[in-house]
């Protein structure tokens, strides 16, 4: 007898669905005259597909400064025109994904290596988006033992470990994919992915690990983000940024 095949939706298939709804979302708030950044990562693909067929339906007028080699190839292909920083230091917007997001809207970001150009662009950036897929979304920043990727001078590694080692972390320097030994960065340095657990001070250990010499960027973002747009199984949520008291 013949056996019937069901036709399952993998848990894939509606985190993609989850990432694209958010990503377009936000690709709504780029307005006409915008020097924007663009973020790097799978999600803030999405975004950039959906800017460049803005440009072409709409003949929407718009500037982006890509944070990574991935988002300037993804921008050429969808007719987005380039800029730097050069340019313009001052960007109305940044639309980024991340790979944790706390109740505060601090985030862990640099799982694609891109954290240092991605934290320089979000601070040129009168406003930071976030867009993501729910899975994202924690209390703690940490939680799950999700590494803080930190870009290091190669140098500097075996030094940084050992310090990471004495505030307690495990670290381990990221491998490059389809390339033996450490993966290299866009700005040519390695990313060492050190774990710290629930991180309840993230302002406290973003100034620790930006103190020890040889570190170039983290991707602990504290207080960065504006709002985020999280893509749900079903329907996107905004999440804003609450007011310190
Ligand atoms: C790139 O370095 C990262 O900061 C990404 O923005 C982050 O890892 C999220 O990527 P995905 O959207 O692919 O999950």
């Amino acid at each position: 007898m013949a056996k019937t095949v069901k036709n399952k939706s993998s848990p894939k298939d509606w985190i993609e669905k989850a990432k694209r709804n958010a990503a377009y979302e936000a690709a709504k708030v780029v307005e006409n005259g915008f020097a924007i950044g663009l973020g790097s990562g799978s999600t803030a693909a999405y975004a950039i597909e959906k800017i460049g067929a803005r440009i072409r339906r709409e003949k929407l007028k718009v500037m982006g400064v890509p944070t990574s080699y991935q988002a300037l190839e993804l921008a050429v292909k969808h007719g987005i025109p380039i800029t730097t920083l050069e340019e313009h230091p001052m960007l109305d917007l940044t639309i980024d994904g991340a790979d944790q997001i706390d109740d505060e809207l601090n985030l862990i970001k640099g799982m694609g290596g891109a954290l240092s150009r991605e934290k320089v662009v979000a601070s040129a950036s009168k406003k930071l988006v976030i867009v993501a897929d729910e899975t994202k979304k924690v209390k703690t920043l940490g939680e799950k033992n999700h590494p803080v990727p930190i870009e290091v001078l190669p140098f500097a590694t075996p030094v940084l470990m050992q310090k990471i080692r004495e505030k307690g972390g495990k670290s381990c320097v990221r491998e490059g994919i389809n390339k033996v030994g450490p993966l290299i960065t866009d700005n040519g340095n390695f990313i060492i992915d050190a774990v710290f657990g629930v991180i309840h001070e993230p302002v406290k250990l973003e100034c620790y690990l930006k103190s020890l010499a040889g570190v170039v960027e983290t991707g602990i973002f504290v207080r960065m983000a504006h709002f985020a747009y999280l893509g749900k199984r079903s329907g996107v949520q905004e999440l804003l940024k609450q007011a310190l008291c």
